[in-house]
């Protein structure tokens, strides 16, 4: 039955707390979808993953629970969907080996993550190898067996990670050319109409360029971080472009139509910096107070948090379970009598 409906799973490393970035990029629209009985979904947090950057046990741990608590209060509807973390379904992991008996070793030398740390080494005269770990070599093959070992149809993903889903698929392609059919081909949903935020520098809002806000901040941190979005330096009464600015792109990420209209003539009419600041502030408010309050609350109970990801962990191992006796007895390791 619901086994029948497209299957779309997307994944979230566990690194770093969640930013307005992420929420407009990837959670808004992930808990949107989600309501929707038309798909059976997966979002589950990549801690594996995790432990390939990041060797910092709290900070994993730390992240891990943000992360969890944050889709879980901003209504995340764990009856309808598989929320899970990677380290729970010990299938995953199991089928990662599988996989990596079947996948070229020269597809993995040309995954661009790995090609960039190999770069950046040469480019530093060091070994090429320097700080490269396995898990970092590997990473395609495990982020393959996160899809495969549901059969997920669709993957929502950044522009970033299309190689990797095209690397699933070509590994799906060859254990069902040597085994026989067992995985379906996946494919990247990228989504060109959901905004990329921009950061407080007015680059793409992201960890690695330390220029977020974070989701969560209480509302006088939250002005802090808006106070310090760069601007120029035009002066109240003057008329101010909005398509270059990054308040107005962040306004426009949490406005309705009217309210982007309105901005827009607050702009021309040359609203000073530090009030279009505090408009925005309010907005995002108004659409994160409810979420912020449940998050700080979901915070203070890790206990539920952790009820709900052994419930997912339930469901995806039962899943997973039966594609892994599948996919062993196709390679010669069936089940003992
Ligand atoms: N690699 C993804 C990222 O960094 C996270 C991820 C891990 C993922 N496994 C996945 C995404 C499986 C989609 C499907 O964004």
């Amino acid at each position: 039955m619901s086994s029948e409906k497209l299957r779309v799973l997307t994944g979230i490393t566990t690194t770093g707390t969640p930013h307005l970035g992420n929420y407009v990029g990837a959670i808004r629209p992930a808990i949107a979808a989600s309501k929707s009985t038309d798909f059976d979904s997966f979002f589950f947090l990549a801690d594996y993953h995790a432990l390939i950057k990041c060797h910092e046990p709290e900070q994993v741990r730390q992240s891990a629970r943000e992360i969890a608590a944050t889709w879980l209060a901003l209504g995340l509807d764990t009856n309808n969907t598989t929320f899970y973390r990677q380290s729970d379904v010990p299938e995953i992991p199991e089928l990662t080996w599988v996989l990596t008996c079947v996948a070229a070793k020269g597809l993995m030398n040309r995954a661009h993550a790995y090609k960039a740390a190999v770069q950046a080494n040469e480019e530093e005269q060091q070994d090429p190898d320097f700080g490269i770990n396995m898990g970092l070599f590997s990473y395609p093959i495990l982020m393959a067996a996160d899809i495969l070992a549901f059969n997920a149809h669709r993957v929502p993903v950044g522009r970033d990670q299309v190689q990797h889903l095209e690397m699933a698929r070509d590994i799906a392609q060859r254990f069902n050319h040597l085994y026989g059919d067992t995985f379906t081909l996946p494919e990247a949903q990228v989504d060109d109409n959901v905004a990329v935020l921009k950061g407080l520098d007015g680059r793409k809002m992201s960890k690695s360029y330390g220029n977020t806000i974070p989701l969560f901040l209480p509302p006088k941190k939250m002005q802090k971080a808006i106070n310090k979005i760069k601007t120029n330096l035009l002066e109240p009464g003057e008329p101010k472009d909005p398509d270059t600015s990054t308040v107005f792109q962040i306004w426009q990420a949490f406005a309705s139509e009217e309210q982007t209209a309105w901005m827009r003539k607050q702009f021309a009419e040359g609203i000073a910096w530090g009030q279009a600041k505090k408009e925005l502030c309010a907005l995002i408010n108004d659409e994160l107070a409810e979420a912020r309050d449940e998050y700080e609350r979901l915070m203070a109970d890790p206990g539920f948090v952790d009820v709900q990801l052994r419930k997912g962990a339930e469901k995806a191992r039962e899943r997973a379970g039966r594609l892994l006796a599948k996919v062993k007895t196709a390679v010669g390791i069936p089940p003992l009598a």
